[in-house]
């Protein structure tokens, strides 16, 4: 019998969540618009109304988490709430109800982790432009500031969920509004300019007063070649340049190394087009890259890459309809499907190795990144619901494979301090609507009701015990 691997003691576990997908409430008490909102009831979708309630629901929430053995609630605030505008007037009601909610934290013993931008711009600020007006960077960065002083009950902070997602799935899937395709160049400015938004905040943080720890989630999702062609090989490269490097060069060196800006000038050129960054904002970047306290790793996937340099295509599977997803980038590569490993219905494949490779190479590449969270990962699924039963194997076969290699990870010296699930319960996702289940707690959205999946008892022995089962 082989020995089951342990965490540990002082590993943080807990739950993730982001305030549109989960607190419904959308324009009650004197909450702003957001572009999803009208974006979703004009596709005639499904819409975030009211999710999983947790605007009324928290403190149901958090006392599972108590009841679970869960140590943290990552959360996020929504911008509008406090600002719905996105800047001037603070709406009053807004900034009780987050007191509310860390109030609760704090009478069960949960610990806030709590990210200031999740993919929730305020509509004003997003049909100005979002974070291609360098304006906004402006508006988020006095937004940041407001939340250090008003909420000094918060001691983590994230200033970005997904930098590189927000970005991509804007201007080059154009899976989310404003549902722009195939432009590099908004991308890029995008990215920088979110990256450039970070480093003002981070320096804001240390340079104020405040008690805590700051940093940023990225999703990062290792590429590999899809075959030992050097065109694969160099596919694989710039993938990687774009999505991993771009980002991590920008928060940890303050600037983007030569190597990564000569494969992000070959993406453009191959796209016939290019950028301008202002080299003023790398002094800025600079001098936060060693103040980041932790990095937030959000990883679900990796990629396997094959050069591609025909016109983009791009079919994203929002169905759940497995193998529809077609990811083909003009001068990147083209992510192609391993059949031979598991992958869910979405497409998205299964390989804990992945975590593990990115882990290490972190703490080689990065060796000023201080500490991980691994702040989301999980199986979204169309879980079965039975006499109030979810008996969701996949799901726990899917976080000890991850939690193995995680494992793995810190054995060798990378300096991982905690894991949240994605997702605490089930909650309303961007482009999938209800039926892409995370939860450890099963929600009914018709009465609001939770109930714990088998994944919630097998997470709360890991918790307890620190061994992964
Ligand atoms: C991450 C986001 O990209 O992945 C979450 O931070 C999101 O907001 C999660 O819900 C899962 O994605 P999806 O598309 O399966 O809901």
């Amino acid at each position: 019998m082989t020995e089951l691997r342990k965490l540990p003691e002082d590993f943080l576990m807990g739950g993730a969540t982001a305030a549109y997908q989960v607190e419904g409430a959308l324009d009650i008490d004197g909450k702003g618009p957001v572009a999803w909102d009208t974006f979703l009831v004009e596709k005639g979708r499904y819409t975030a109304e009211p999710a999983s309630d947790f605007y009324h629901q928290y403190p149901v929430d958090i006392e599972l988490c108590k009841k679970f053995k869960i140590d943290s609630l990552r959360m996020s605030i929504a911008w509008s709430r406090i600002f719905p505008k996105g800047y001037g007037e603070v709406n009053q009601k807004g900034v009780d109800y987050y007191h509310q909610v860390f109030a609760e934290c704090k009478k069960h013993g949960i610990t806030p982790f709590v990210t200031i931008h999740h993919f929730d711009t305020p509509k004003a600020l997003f049909d100005d432009g979002d974070f291609l007006n360098r304006e906004n960077i402006k508006h988020f960065v006095d937004y940041a500031k407001f939340c250090f002083d008003e909420f000094d009950e918060v001691y983590y902070w994230s200033t970005f969920n997904e930098i590189y997602p927000a970005a991509t799935n804007q201007y080059l899937t154009g899976v989310f509004p404003p549902e722009i395709k195939f432009d590099l160049s908004k991308t890029i400015t995008a990215l920088h300019n979110m990256m450039y938004a970070h480093a003002q905040a981070v320096n804001i943080f240390k340079e104020g007063s405040y008690e805590g720890e700051i940093g940023v989630v990225h999703s990062l999702e290792p590429k590999y070649p899809a075959s030992d062609s050097p065109e694969d090989i160099h596919a694989a490269e710039l993938d990687d340049a774009l999505s991993v490097k771009f980002l991590m060069d920008a928060t940890y060196l303050g600037y983007y190394s030569e190597h990564t800006m000569a494969c992000i000038n070959e993406i453009l050129a191959a796209n016939n087009t290019s950028i301008s960054i202002d080299e003023n904002d790398f002094v800025e970047m600079k001098k936060a890259a060693n103040r980041n306290d932790y990095l937030g790793i959000n990883n679900y996937v990796s990629h396997w890459v094959k050069a591609y340099n025909d016109e983009s295509q791009m079919f994203y599977n929002t169905t759940g309809e497995k193998g529809t997803q077609v990811y083909r980038i003009k001068g990147i590569g083209e992510r192609i499907q391993r059949t031979d490993l598991p992958r869910t219905d979405w497409d998205w494949l299964i390989y804990p190795e992945g975590i593990y490779d990115l882990l290490v190479r972190i703490k080689k590449d990065y060796p000023n990144y201080q500490k991980i969270y691994i702040t989301e990962n999980g199986l979204g699924y169309k879980d079965t619901f039975e006499d109030g039963i979810i008996l969701d194997d996949d799901r726990i076969d899917y976080l000890r494979g991850y939690f193995n290699y995680i494992s793995k990870a810190i054995d060798e010296g990378v300096n991982v301090k905690g894991y949240f699930i994605w997702s605490l319960m089930d909650v309303f996702s961007w482009v999938n609507g209800y039926n892409k289940r995370y939860g450890l707690f099963y929600v009914d959205f018709e009465t609001q009701k939770r109930y714990p999946k088998e994944s919630a008892y097998w997470y709360k022995l890991v918790s307890e015990t620190k061994t992964i089962i």
